[in-house]
């Protein structure tokens, strides 16, 4: 009877404290983590402010935009099925002719220099094209590159390119791509290649972009080439890439003209939000996803540490102490936040949670500028400058938000600056409307709509809020 009673005493006790203990875990981790929204009527987006030297540019990746790349792992995924016999890619679409903009690269440049009045392009270099078979060049797209790099500059664009916008040669994918870390030295070889090339013609280097979507959308949800759906492949494809970063990095330095260049990692960051933050439960899923999906990269750069946990399944935990600090600037590209909850639906396609005066894009995922100020401020711990590499938003409705996105996330980054972050250039992505990977072509990010039987690029009216941010800022600093 009296040992019953101690039990049942010692249970409530121990119950209490459990209670009492997650009470104050939300209560700390909602004031470190504010999910910050803005009352927008009563703000000015008009008030906007930017550094003299600030860089405008726009962003595409080649295989996006090119058009006739036959020799990667996403021509080779677009051909392919699931095991239900489904195309891999929405309505089945492939990248076929793209924008063709490995023809009709000239005049998109005259449209930056002309009608845009960007100061810089952000490209990327297709490794299947420069290297179609191992230790195999091919001289006449090493000479396109070139005429690519001549032409913006003769225009008086600065060229900014990716070593890896999501794309590699079908050889390098059947050898298990970054899956494997013996496979890095493959990549490094090419980084070194094109900065022997084209070196003299860019200051800065992007080298990786988004370890975390590229990794997760291929090796979590699989809905990216190779398809996998495996938590524990995943952390050794993040390790990997982040080596393959450091390696690059490294590398560059190491020859001619290295220490000049400015070298950057691309870093995507979605905010985990809890749907209910009240909740414990959602508390724990969104730090379980951050860490994966933010901070396995941030710490890498921050600490020289990389580490991953997937509770249960996977967790590593390795020094790298020569990684701290090993980027000269932080690429960012930035769209939104995610909400969380247990119940949403966890596999694609996703449907949005979205709070009060958010509007929903045409990706899976809301407009958020505040979460853009948020982003370039949780950045400053790495005390490097910040380039925003993409932003730009979805909107095939006829320019129903794309204004208003633009001003204000332009807006936020401008506050951050303000507040302090080191920011110094922007890149809208993207120049014109491309193939957006697992989407196809149904999203219109670009600044240009692109008629698919003609080719032709007309300028959106919402991208008219760019073109004249540029300029008043080009005015205010004569
Ligand atoms: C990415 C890539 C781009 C996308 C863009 C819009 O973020 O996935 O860098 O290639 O097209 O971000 O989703």
């Amino acid at each position: 009877m009296e040992i019953s009673a101690f039990l049942i005493a010692a249970a409530v006790f121990f119950v209490l404290l459990g209670a009492i203990w997650s009470v104050v875990a939300v209560v700390k981790l909602r004031k470190k983590h504010p999910e910050t929204l803005w009352d927008w009527s009563k703000i000015d987006i008009s008030d906007l402010s930017f550094p003299k030297n600030f860089i405008w540019g726009t962003a595409t990746a080649a295989h996006q935009v090119e058009g006739h790349n036959t020799n990667n792992n996403w021509s080779r995924w677009e051909e392919s099925f699931d095991k239900k016999g489904r195309p891999r890619i929405q309505n089945g679409d492939k990248s076929g002719r793209a924008a063709d903009h490995y023809n009709l690269y000239r005049d998109d440049i005259a449209r930056m220099k002309d009608e845009l009045g960007v100061d810089s392009y952000r490209f990327s270099l297709e490794w299947s094209r420069i290297e179609p078979e191992p230790g195999k060049y091919d001289q006449n797209e090493i000479k396109h590159y070139h005429g690519m790099f001549d032409a913006l500059l003769e225009a008086g664009i600065k060229p900014m390119p990716t070593l890896h916008h999501f794309t590699h040669p079908i050889w390098f994918d059947d050898l298990g791509s970054f899956e494997h870390e013996k496979n890095l030295e493959h990549f490094f070889r090419f980084s070194e290649l094109c900065f022997k090339e084209y070196g003299g013609k860019a200051k800065y280097w992007c080298t990786h972009n988004e370890p975390g979507p590229f990794a997760t959308m291929g090796w979590a949800l699989g809905v990216f080439p190779p398809g996998v759906k495996n938590y524990k492949r995943l952390g050794q494809v993040l390790h990997n890439l982040m080596r393959s970063h450091l390696g690059v990095y490294q590398r560059i330095k190491a020859l001619p003209g290295g220490n000049e260049a400015q070298v950057g990692l691309v870093k995507n960051m979605f905010q985990f939000d809890p749907y209910r933050r009240w909740s414990p439960l959602h508390w724990l899923i969104c730090r379980i996803s951050d860490g994966i999906y933010n901070e396995s990269i941030l710490g890498f750069l921050r600490d020289g540490v990389f580490r991953y946990h997937f509770p249960g399944i996977s967790k590593i935990y390795q020094e790298h102490p020569e990684a701290k600090g090993a980027t000269d600037f932080i690429g960012l590209n930035y769209y939104s936040n995610l909400l969380i909850s247990p119940l949403a639906k966890q596999e694609p396609p996703f449907k949005p949670l979205i709070r009060k005066g958010q509007v929903l894009t045409d990706m899976p995922y809301a407009t958020y500028p505040e979460g853009f100020y948020r982003a370039l401020t949780k950045l400053k711990e790495l005390e490097r400058p910040i380039i925003v590499t993409e932003n730009g938003v979805p909107d095939a409705k006829d320019d129903f938000i794309r204004e208003d996105y633009i001003r204000r996330y332009l807006y936020a980054m401008s506050e951050a600056i303000k507040d302090g972050a080191d920011v110094r250039g922007f890149y809208y992505w993207t120049l014109m409307d491309n193939f957006e990977w697992a989407f196809g072509n149904s999203m219109k990010f670009g600044l240009y709509e692109v008629n698919p039987e003609t080719m032709e690029r007309r300028l959106r009216n919402g991208s008219k809020a760019f073109v004249e941010i540029i300029a008043q800022h080009k005015k205010d600093h004569e």
